[in-house]
């Protein structure tokens, strides 16, 4: 696992979108490149830096697939806290993607188990993701695998904790009651099956999940340790975030990433 450490939020964000445009301009060929994508805050420095990187003609999305980690349960695409409405406000409709190329879980679908399985052979008729970028939440969750949730678990149905409502409820007005109580979301099987993942942690309030992804054991209480068992995981981080590390670990990182560029 690498763990990149930047300064504060901007620079992890500049990094992080200076190594997705990498990898997508490494693509040559005609198999298009398969980027799997999150909501929250943590993203939304990348997607600035990529828009910018896009109209300054350093990046083209035109041979990019996305795929989105998650998406609430009852929400409407027009709903302005859907996970769609999201993506399309803060990224797609920003660039030079073909909308066909965008893939989002449907939350309203009439029958969630078939929507979440034919995601998943969407996926794998894609020859399966090459980068998948993540956020993460306090308790460590990735998409919306929340603690306890198998490390093999795939496309599915997810029960928000009432923990995760609560810090979600800044977007519903501050009403925990208002934030959809269910979810589509890919497993932590599907995220570690990437040819790469790189997670995004950000901010004091997740100093607990970096120490717990990097220097925990591997346990479905925290589902972002399945990371330790994937051979192309990328931690990028800011300062705020290592407060909980051994100062050792913190030394570890900085040392041998030092002469990486990205
Ligand atoms: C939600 C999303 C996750 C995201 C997490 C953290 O629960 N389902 O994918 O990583 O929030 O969000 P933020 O980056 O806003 O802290």
């Amino acid at each position: 696992m690498r763990v990149v450490i930047q300064k504060d939020y901007e620079t992890m964000c500049r990094w992080a979108a200076e190594y997705i445009a990498a990898k997508i301009n490494e693509n040559r060929g005609d198999k298009p490149f398969v980027l799997g994508l999150p909501t929250g805050s943590s993203p939304l420095g990348v997607y600035k830096n990529l828009i910018e990187m896009n109209r300054s003609g350093r990046v083209s999305f035109k041979n990019v697939i996305t795929f989105n980690m998650d998406e609430y349960v009852g929400l409407p695409r027009e709903h302005d806290q859907s996970y769609w409405y999201f993506m399309w406000s803060n990224f797609f409709d920003h660039i030079d993607i073909p909308k066909e190329n965008v893939h989002i879980l449907n939350g309203m679908a009439e029958d969630p188990e078939a929507e979440c399985a034919a995601y998943e052979a969407a996926i794998a008729s894609f020859g399966g993701i090459d980068l998948f970028l993540g956020g993460i939440g306090v308790d460590g969750h990735i998409a919306f695998n929340e603690p306890y949730t198998s490390l093999t678990s795939r496309t599915g149905v997810r029960t928000l904790t009432s923990d995760t409502r609560i810090v979600n409820s800044r977007f519903f007005g501050g009403d925990p009651e208002k934030v959809p109580a269910k979810a589509l979301s890919v497993g932590v099987g599907t995220v570690t099956d990437a040819r790469e993942v790189m997670i995004l942690i950000s901010g004091h309030n997740k100093a607990r999940a970096l120490a717990e992804t990097v220097e925990g054991g591997v346990s479905q209480r925290w589902t972002c340790s399945a990371l330790q068992l994937h051979n192309a995981a990328i931690i990028a981080c800011d300062e705020e975030a290592c407060g909980e590390l051994k100062v050792d670990t913190y030394k570890y990182f900085l040392d041998i990433e030092k002469n990486e560029r990205i």
